[in-house]
This record gives structure tokens, C-alpha cells and sequence, in this order.
């Protein structure tokens, strides 16, 4: 695993967008497996801004996004289609028909998550992955388990990721308490996974994922057999890490 220490979010942010922004241009028709959360925000603000200043295009770029809450609309505003719409989508030229996030309005768990998953493989798997962590050591929405889930499936919601969401809902009860997330091996399958991460509160995740045994206890101390993994974070996240 490659560390990059970044003094905060904002050269985090920077320095990430960096790495995808290379992708983009060193391969024009990359498939891009994309993220959301509070972290990527201002990396998608630096790539759209990049994309104003003509230094990137994403006319040929395909997405795959990791996860979506189950029983969500596109238009509601806390699906992930919705924030990648309005973080990215809606700022570059990527043509929409390109853009893949788990179909939340598919009832069918097992038809919804057959369809992510064949999409990724017609594209011909992912060129890189960005990845954020949960406090918890989740990426995607593979939550602490005793397994490792190979592909794309339906997951409940941990109690400590539905406290975590509860903040961009009127109520907790208004947290799904499923969403459709591609694998492990889904992410694991990705070329190059790139992770973000910044804040005290994933110092204790990013030192487990990065220096603990690999175990699904910790989902994304997987990464630790991935040939080729960049993490991104500023020293509060690192700061368990020497
Ligand atoms: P966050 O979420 O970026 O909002 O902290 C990361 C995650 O849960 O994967």
C-alpha cells in the first residue's frame, strides 16, 4: 500500500483528484468506479473544476458507482444517484447513458445486483476504484461481518452506519436500512483502488485497515492484498499510523 500524507482535507482533496484526473487522461475511456460520501466532495469539486479549465474530458469515461440505499428514487436527495448527479455528473461532460449506480428502485435485490454486476464486467472490470471508509472499516456497504462477500448483493445497514447516515435525514428513522453494494471481490477485481479518507474519527479504521490482520472483522484491511492501492488521507486520519 502506497501512503500519501496530506496536511488536511483540502490537499487530500487535491492530491486525489490528482491521481483520478491521470487516469482521465492517460486512458480517455477508463472506467471510473466512484464513491460518495462526505470525503470525495472536494475531489469531485477539483476534477469539475479541472474540467472548466479544459484540462480534462470525460466524453469516452464510463462510472460504476459502489453502492445505493435500497427503495430509493434517483430524485430523492440522499440517493447516491442523486449525489453523484450533483457532485460530478452535472459538472464534466460524461454522458449520462455511461453513468452506473446500483438501481435503488429495483425491489429485486438479486436482479438489481446481477445488473451491476454484469455492467462492470461488459465494461471490462474497472480501471480504478476510489474507495472512503467508514469509522467502522466498511467500504462500500460491505459492513465488519465474518465473511467476505465475493460480488454485488443487498446488505442490512449496520446500527453504527445508520447513526452515521442519520445525519443527512430528517430522522433516523428515515435512514434505508438496506442498500445494494458491489463485493468485496467486486472492488478487489478494480486495477488500482484509490482511498480517501481524512479526520480523527477514521484514525482508528485507516490504522486497522492498513497494520491490522486482514480479516472481514475490518472490510477494507482486504485492500492489504491488492497489488496496487494508494490511500490518500491527511494526519488526523493517519495519525495511529507513524
Ligand atoms: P464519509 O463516508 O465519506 O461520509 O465519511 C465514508 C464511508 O462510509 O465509506
Amino acid at each position: 500500500m502506497k501512503i500519501i500524507r496530506t496536511k488536511d482535507y483540502g490537499e487530500m482533496s487535491r492530491r486525489a483528484a490528482g491521481i483520478l484526473a491521470a487516469q482521465v487522461i492517460l486512458k480517455p475511456d477508463s472506467v471510473l468506479g466512484l464513491a460518495t460520501g462526505s470525503t470525495p466532495e472536494g475531489l469531485y469539486r477539483e476534477l469539475a473544476e479541472m474540467y472548466e479549465r479544459g484540462e480534462l474530458d470525460f466524453s469516452d469515461i464510463h462510472t460504476v458507482n459502489l453502492d445505493e440505499y435500497r427503495g430509493i428514487s434517483p430524485d430523492n436527495d440522499q440517493s447516491y444517484r442523486f449525489f453523484m448527479q450533483k457532485h460530478l455528473f452535472s459538472k464534466v461532460n460524461i454522458r449520462p447513458e455511461c453513468t452506473f449506480v446500483p438501481n435503488g428502485e429495483e425491489a429485486d435485490a438479486e436482479k438489481a445486483c446481477a445488473a451491476h454486476e454484469a455492467v462492470i464486467k461488459k465494461l471490462g472490470g474497472i480501471d480504478i476504484q476510489l474507495l472512503g471508509i467508514g469509522n467502522n472499516g466498511h467500504i462500500g456497504f460491505n459492513e465488519p461481518g465474518n465473511e467476505f462477500v465475493n460480488e454485488t448483493h443487498c446488505v442490512a445497514l449496520t446500527e453504527s452506519t445508520i447513526a452515521a447516515n442519520a445525519r443527512f435525514f430528517a430522522s433516523v428513522s428515515e435512514v434505508p436500512k438496506e442498500a445494494y453494494t458491489m463485493g468485496i471481490g467486486t472492488i478487489m477485481r478494480a486495477k488500482k483502488i484509490l482511498l480517501v479518507a481524512n479526520g480523527e474519527q477514521k484514525a482508528e479504521a485507516l490504522y486497522r485497515t492498513c497494520c491490522g490482520p486482514v480479516t472481514p472483522e475490518v472490510p477494507a484491511s482486504v485492500l492489504q492484498l491488492h497489488p496496487d492501492v494508494t490511500v490518500v488521507a491527511d494526519e488526523a486520519a493517519l495519525s495511529k499510523i507513524g
